[in-house]
């Protein structure tokens, strides 16, 4: 991969855990807490989708609440853990790689940045309680264009504002729609694979794979 200028990450799946929320609440929730998580999180996306297409923008973390209304229904579990599992997915906890990664990367020469249909806030928020704050020249969140991935008004954010050309970016992401996004949108898009999930067929396939963020060192080296 030759002249890349910016690294760019995707937030949601591939730095952080949106299992763990769910994860943490086990206990109570019992055996099919996994199955719930993975509803709430395809829910959430159809949401976001969904609302881009019908021109009806709500913000993320509304999207995040709307969504577990439905799998919290669905999954029949008591609506007092509403709170509890909102909160939690507020300080969601990062893949075990992404510090040591992080470190490296911050040692060369690339911008630094996360692309996410998150808030600002919850962003932020999320980016510190993780202590990465440092880590990063910037997080652009779609807010600034008002839709979700994948949107090209979106991945033209990080685009605009360093004013360099689109496959200068490597884009990671572990949502196999998000690479293709990227991908399709004319980044160099890595897929962050770490379940030997297959691919989607949307006209694009990522050069590189890689089943933890950590393998992007070697692609860059
Ligand atoms: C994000 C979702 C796609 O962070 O994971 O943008």
């Amino acid at each position: 991969m030759n002249n890349i200028k910016a690294i760019i990450f995707d937030a949601y799946g591939t730095l952080f855990d949106v299992n763990s929320a769910a994860e943490k609440c086990k206990n109570k929730i019992g055996k099919k807490w996994e199955d719930f998580a993975n509803h709430w999180r395809t829910t959430q996306l159809e949401y976001t989708w969904l609302r881009s297409l019908m021109n009806r923008h709500k913000d993320f973390w509304q999207v995040t609440e709307d969504s577990l209304k439905k799998s919290m229904e669905t999954y029949n579990i008591e609506a007092s853990m509403k709170n509890e599992l909102l909160n939690l997915y507020k300080v969601l906890s990062p893949f075990e790689e992404v510090l040591e990664t992080l470190k490296s990367l911050k040692e060369q020469r690339y911008k630094l940045a996360i692309l996410s249909n998150g808030t600002p806030n919850l962003l932020n928020d999320l980016v510190k309680t993780n202590n990465l704050e440092n880590f990063f020249d910037d997080i652009f969140s779609i807010e600034e264009v008002g839709v979700y991935k994948p949107d090209t008004r979106v991945y033209d954010i990080p685009i605009k504002k360093y004013g360099i050309k689109k496959n200068e970016v490597i884009f990671l992401s572990s949502n196999t729609w998000d690479v293709s996004g990227g991908g399709n949108y004319g980044y160099q898009s890595i897929w962050v694979n770490r379940n030997r999930d297959v691919f989607d067929y949307l006209d694009f396939k990522p050069k590189n794979q890689i089943n933890s963020l950590k393998g992007l060192l070697d692609i860059i080296k």
